[in-house]
């Protein structure tokens, strides 16, 4: 296999060595240091403390290689959040670090634009299948805002139907449980429909015909149902809307086109982020030229769009997924780890489901009763990181986890498991736990 780090020669903690809660003092004292000076004591709310077990997870990482993270505090870990999806191929990946330092010396962002811009555009086009024209961002939430707002200029429409998480920009986040400062006039403009459930966005079409500008849709979560992204798009098609696929967590790891290329069904518009660049801020929407062009009377622009570290990173990244089996080995790597949770779960009688595709995927746990338990989750996450695997929310699979990483990670797991079927069996989770269980993020519900 072509991946020369995260090849499972670093040291993490041995399995066979006794579970201990973390050091945590250095991260506890930056943490104290934040409060003071950050609101919400972070940038992402998904990598906040109470998103894992708090008094028990480290809460700032210093270093990271392959699979492997390190804290503050010198521990060591496997990694599954993977930076939340962007880091696709590992952490300072030798190839992608080295066109960056290569950029670093050429320098950063110019008053011009920079070749690479086109050169990475004309990349996209090649491998996306809905791609004619491309334009580039930040963040995930730049482009889902700029892919909407195109639509709502394309259709001289406003009201929008959604399915899935899309970002901070106001047009979402006031649909969210954190509509704060957001003007209230915005939450009549969009509606969520169900995945899977197609009579909930027929429902919308109903209740607003002819006003819809854009269906836009997150394919992250479950499997989709045999025929539910075509009857989406027909649907789409049928009242005039336009059809965007948000793609900032399937883009590059389903498939090199992203979701689209791996289910067959092409969308209008469609927005990548995380993954595309290894880790560096970048995001695109792309389409069909008719609808990119409404971007000349758009307003879409920022100072770091053609920011060239990212661009010099995202080449490299797609070089190596165009030239390497990344995306099959996304695939192994996942599926063994899902049929080595399932074997675990069913051994220890733990209640777990492992959602999503085997390059992204969550593990969904539920108490005695069948219902969806944070609790029980967090006692499991508890016993993972003290044994050196970091877990989070999302699964995310590298082209650097290892055969050796998952199995590590199986065995890691199998204890949890157990200790989880234990404490599910005798007096609780609760008693079990050595921290505050993590807190759901705030996400809508599917
Ligand atoms: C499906 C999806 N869309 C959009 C976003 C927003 O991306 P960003 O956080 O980069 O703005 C995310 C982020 O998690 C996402 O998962």
């Amino acid at each position: 296999m072509g991946h020369p780090i995260g090849d499972g020669t670093a040291t993490v903690t041995d399995v066979s060595v006794t579970p201990a809660v973390p050091v945590r003092r250095e991260s506890e004292s930056l943490w104290r240091r934040a409060e003071n000076v950050i609101p919400c004591g972070t940038q992402t709310l998904s990598k906040g403390p109470d998103q894992f077990v708090r008094g028990v997870y480290p809460i700032y990482l210093q270093r990271g290689e392959g699979c492997h993270v390190w804290d503050v505090d010198g521990n060591e870990y496997i990694d599954y959040p993977m930076a939340l999806g962007p880091i696709l191929l590992g952490y300072q990946y030798p190839t992608v670090h080295e066109a960056v330092v290569r950029q670093l010396g050429e320098g950063t962002t110019f008053t011009l634009m920079h070749p690479k811009e086109v050169e990475l555009a004309e990349a996209l086009v090649e491998c996306i299948p809905c791609a004619e024209m491309v334009r580039f961002a930040k963040n995930g939430s730049d482009v889902t805002a700029a892919a909407v707002r195109a639509a709502r200029a394309y259709t001289s429409r406003e009201q929008v139907a959604f399915c899935g998480y899309h970002g901070w920009q106001d047009w979402y986040a006031v649909t969210t449980s954190r509509p704060a400062g957001v003007p209230t006039m915005l939450k009549g403009l969009a509606h969520a429909f169900e995945f899977n459930k197609t009579e909930t966005l027929e429902r919308i079409f109903l209740d607003h015909p002819g006003d819809i500008a854009a269906v836009i849709l997150e394919v992250g979560g479950e499997n989709p149902h045999p025929g539910f992204l075509e009857q989406v798009k027909a649907l789409a098609h049928r009242h005039g809307a336009v059809f965007i696929w948000d793609e900032i967590v399937t883009g590059f790891r389903l498939a090199l086109g992203g979701a689209q290329e791996y289910y067959g069904v092409t969308p209008d518009l469609a927005c990548f982020g995380k993954g595309m660049a290894n880790g560096f801020p970048l995001s695109a929407v792309v389409g069909r030229r008719d609808l990119m062009k409404t971007f000349e009377r758009v307003f879409f622009s920022m100072t770091y769009g053609g920011e060239t570290l990212s661009l010099a990173a995202a080449l490299a990244t797609l070089q190596v997924l165009r030239t390497e089996p990344v995306i099959a080995h996304l695939w192994a790597q996942g599926a063994k780890f899902r049929d080595g949770v399932a074997a675990a779960a069913a051994a220890a009688g733990v209640p777990v489901k492992l959602i999503g595709q085997p390059p992204r995927s969550a593990l969904i746990f539920s108490d005695r009763s069948g219902e969806e338990s944070t609790l029980v989750k967090s006692l499991f996450m508890q016993e993972c990181v003290k044994r050196g695997v970091l877990f989070g929310g999302p699964v995310m699979m590298t082209y650097s986890h290892s055969d050796r990483d998952i199995a590590r990670t199986l065995d890691v797991v199998g204890e949890a498991l157990a200790l989880v079927g234990r404490a599910l069996d005798g007096e609780g989770p609760a008693k079990y736990l050595e921290g505050q269980p993590a807190q759901i993020v705030f996400r809508p519900k599917r």
